[in-house]
């Protein structure tokens, strides 16, 4: 895990299939203000593979409270993207005193239609069976999704980087993850019953999440305030990092470095 900085700790959870790794804009940007720390969620990164076949957003959340346990750190601001989001919306429900404060980006409260379950159990039975092409072809399918147009036109770097991060992800954490994300529940009942300040990031081209979903955490989680990043797609942390890094620190501006928001 990344643990940098000293005062506030925010907790930063990755996207699927990503790890890590994708919060280097973060780390870099934020821990002259606050401590990040930035786990491998179960099955991705440096994080070793996931036992079982399944790896639920709860077991997700348990692991990321035990790398809080092993840091010392009671409770931290928590923000998730997308899978992370997931992840944070269960630690909350699980853990809700290890909660100071949320940033949900990119991501939503509802589950999957069946449809969407059938896809992820495919995508699976395809990554475990198919070795390194079905990893490239699961890239070659998300990359485009994950960013936005004018992102893939400008930083080829970054279109290079994410298909090298799928390239090296463990076949078997992702089928765990897909099947974990399958069975998440709708936490929509949750959002009336969040009790610390949140705020929600969205960006404004993002293909995955549409706006609608990032309305309903605004409107349904009492007195959270919805921040739109312009020219990002899913990827917002990445994709404009000093907007999306503006945005935390402005949030975490109203955290004591102690405790209480
Ligand atoms: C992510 O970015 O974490 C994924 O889009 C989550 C998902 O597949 O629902």
């Amino acid at each position: 895990m990344d643990d940098i900085g000293e005062g506030v700790p925010l907790l930063l959870l990755h996207a699927f299939p990503l790890s890590r790794r994708m919060w280097q804009p973060q780390l870099a940007g934020l821990a002259d203000g606050c401590r990040v720390l930035a786990p491998d969620l179960p099955g991705f990164g440096g994080s070793p593979p996931w036992p079982g076949a399944v790896c639920r957003m709860e077991d997700m959340a348990a692991a990321a409270v035990a790398r809080l346990d092993a840091a010392g750190v009671g409770a931290a601001v928590v923000c998730g993207l997308s899978m992370g989001g997931y992840v944070a919306l269960a630690l909350y429900e699980t853990f809700r005193e290890r909660v100071r404060g949320l940033v949900l980006a990119d991501t939503r409260a509802a589950a999957d239609d069946e449809a969407g379950r059938g896809r992820r159990l495919e995508s699976a039975r395809a990554v475990e069976s198919g070795g390194p092409p079905a990893l490239a072809a699961l890239a070659s399918s998300l990359v485009p999704k994950l960013i936005a147009p004018g992102t893939r036109a400008a930083r080829p770097d970054l279109v290079a980087w994410l298909h090298r991060e799928m390239a090296a992800a463990q076949p078997a954490g992702i089928a765990a993850a897909q099947r974990g994300m399958a069975e998440r529940p709708d936490r929509t009942p949750l959002l009336p019953r969040i009790a610390v300040p949140t705020l929600v990031v969205a960006g404004e081209d993002d293909e995955i999440t549409p706006p609608a979903e990032s309305a309903v955490l605004r409107d349904r989680i009492p007195g959270a305030r919805l921040m739109t990043i312009a020219g990002a797609g899913h990827l917002s942390s990445l994709e404009q990092p000093e907007a999306f890094n503006g945005a935390l620190r402005e949030f975490l501006r109203g955290f004591a470095p102690d405790g209480g928001a």
